[in-house]
């Protein structure tokens, strides 16, 4: 399986080296399967959890506004499944909360020069990985009331061409 995405890193080789060890010491977790996801807080990094508090800082704005949420590129969709999450905790009978995510799910299409040290096909991720993304997001809703009601959907292709009509 590919491992080399085009992604762009700024870390140094010992920020590199320490979260290898790192990945290692989750991939070799002694916590027992049916624990380990709900124990997922012990391998969370201050980077990953600022993101996440981000995240959550963003949906408290629009919590008293009507409408939907659309991520243009959503990548590997961690941020949709954390919209999923909030919206069933902050706004779970609100099922007008639609969550729309568009990618290529091959990587940028193309750039320009304004998109510094980017090239065409950057950021893919692999093969259908939405399906697999599909398969995710369903469990978190599932997880949610009104679960009966799709409440997600993914747009695949370019976003500048691609249309979603609400
Ligand atoms: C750097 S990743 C960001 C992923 C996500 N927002 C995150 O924070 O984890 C950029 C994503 O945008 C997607 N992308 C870039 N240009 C796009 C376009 N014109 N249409 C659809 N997706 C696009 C890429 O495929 C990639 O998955």
């Amino acid at each position: 399986m590919a491992t080399d995405f085009n992604t762009r890193e700024h870390s140094s080789n010992n920020e590199r080296d320490i979260r290898k060890y790192f990945y290692n010491l989750f991939k070799d977790s002694p916590i027992p399967e049916n624990e380990l996801l709900s124990n997922l807080g012990l391998y969370t990094s201050r980077q990953t959890l600022s993101r996440q508090l981000f995240m959550h800082e963003l949906y408290k704005k629009i919590i008293n506004v009507h409408g939907v949420i659309m991520e243009f590129g959503v990548r590997w969709g961690q941020n949709l499944a954390l919209f999923e999450n909030f919206r069933g905790i902050y706004e779970p009978y609100n099922y007008n909360r639609k969550i729309i995510g568009f990618d290529t799910f091959e990587g940028f299409p193309s750039v320009t020069s304004l998109d510094k040290g980017l090239r065409k096909g950057d950021y893919s991720v692999t093969d259908d990985y939405e399906v697999y993304l599909e398969k995710v997001l369903d469990y978190h809703e599932a997880e949610s009331p009104i679960s009966h009601i799709r409440k997600y959907e993914l747009i695949k292709g370019d976003a500048t061409v691609t249309r979603k009509t609400i």
